[in-house]
């Protein structure tokens, strides 16, 4: 059987999404490594570090590339994700009953990003920003920084982590498990979704996009 397919994400944005995510784990468990105490050992002979550092320097310079690459398509990424209307409003009044009991009526019809998906992008860019300034400060100016700042630095990287080290387990919940978000999977690996899942989940972006120029695939 034939499904009509409309692509979610482009290629470049996938690597990169793929490339950064391979970052972030491998910061999230070194930097583990030295946020709990008993686990303090593995960080000894400061392999850990090492580690941590060389998924910072792929934490910043990837982006970098695909802002260099496609300064158009970041700068409507970003435009998208903080702009907020009377829509993403009638979203967050939804969304409990829509993702705990499946009931679809009173959710607004949504853009390219949902208003979950604007969250996520505000603490991407936002933490990301925070992780890079206060990391930067601990790597490069350690001896030279006051030691009050340096404990600052510390402590607000800290915070980031444990905000999106748990935020980061209900983004791969609703990527990867949630019943609902069944094409999600497929949007972030082959690009593709069908237009019903595209429809029933970013109406406006559908509508304004793909309604009379529908992409046919097997
Ligand atoms: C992206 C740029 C980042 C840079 C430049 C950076 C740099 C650093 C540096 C220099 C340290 C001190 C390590 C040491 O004592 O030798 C550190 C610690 C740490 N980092 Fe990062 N990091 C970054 C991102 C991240 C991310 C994304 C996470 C977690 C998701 C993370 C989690 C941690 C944790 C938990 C610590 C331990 C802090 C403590 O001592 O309590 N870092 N980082
Ligand atoms: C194993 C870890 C991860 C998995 C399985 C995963 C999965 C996904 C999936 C399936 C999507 C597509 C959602 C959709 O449009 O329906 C997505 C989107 C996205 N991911 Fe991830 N992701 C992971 C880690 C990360 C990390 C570490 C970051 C940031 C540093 C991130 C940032 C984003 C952003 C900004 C989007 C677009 C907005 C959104 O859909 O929420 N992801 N991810």
């Amino acid at each position: 059987m034939t499904r009509q397919e409309v692509e979610k994400y482009r290629k470049p944005v996938r690597i990169l999404h793929w490339i950064h995510t391979g970052a972030f784990i491998v910061l999230f468990l070194t930097g583990l490594v030295l946020f709990i105490p008993a686990l303090g050992f593995l960080a000894e002979d400061s392999w850990t570090r090492v580690i941590h550092r060389i998924g910072a320097a792929v934490f910043i310079i990837a982006p970098i590339i695909y802002i260099i690459l496609d300064p158009g398509s970041v700068g409507k990424g970003l435009k998208q994700a903080f702009t907020w209307g009377a829509d993403d409003l009638g979203w967050l009044k939804a969304a409990p009953v829509y993702y705990f009991q499946g009931k679809e009526e009173g959710m607004p019809p949504q853009g390219a990003m949902n208003t979950g998906q604007k969250m996520w992008w505000f603490m991407v860019v936002v933490f990301g920003a925070l992780f890079v300034v206060t990391g930067a400060i601990m790597w490069f100016a350690k001896e030279a920084a006051p030691a009050g700042l340096l404990q600052w630095m510390v402590f607000v990287h800290d915070i980031a982590f444990i905000v999106t080290g748990s935020m980061l387990f209900l983004h791969i919940y609703l990527g990867v498990f949630h019943p609902l978000m069944k094409e999600s999977w497929s949007a972030m690996t082959s690009g593709k979704i069908s237009t019903e899942y595209a429809r029933a989940h970013h109406e406006k972006w559908y509508v304004e996009n793909f309604s009379d120029k529908e992409e046919k695939t097997s």
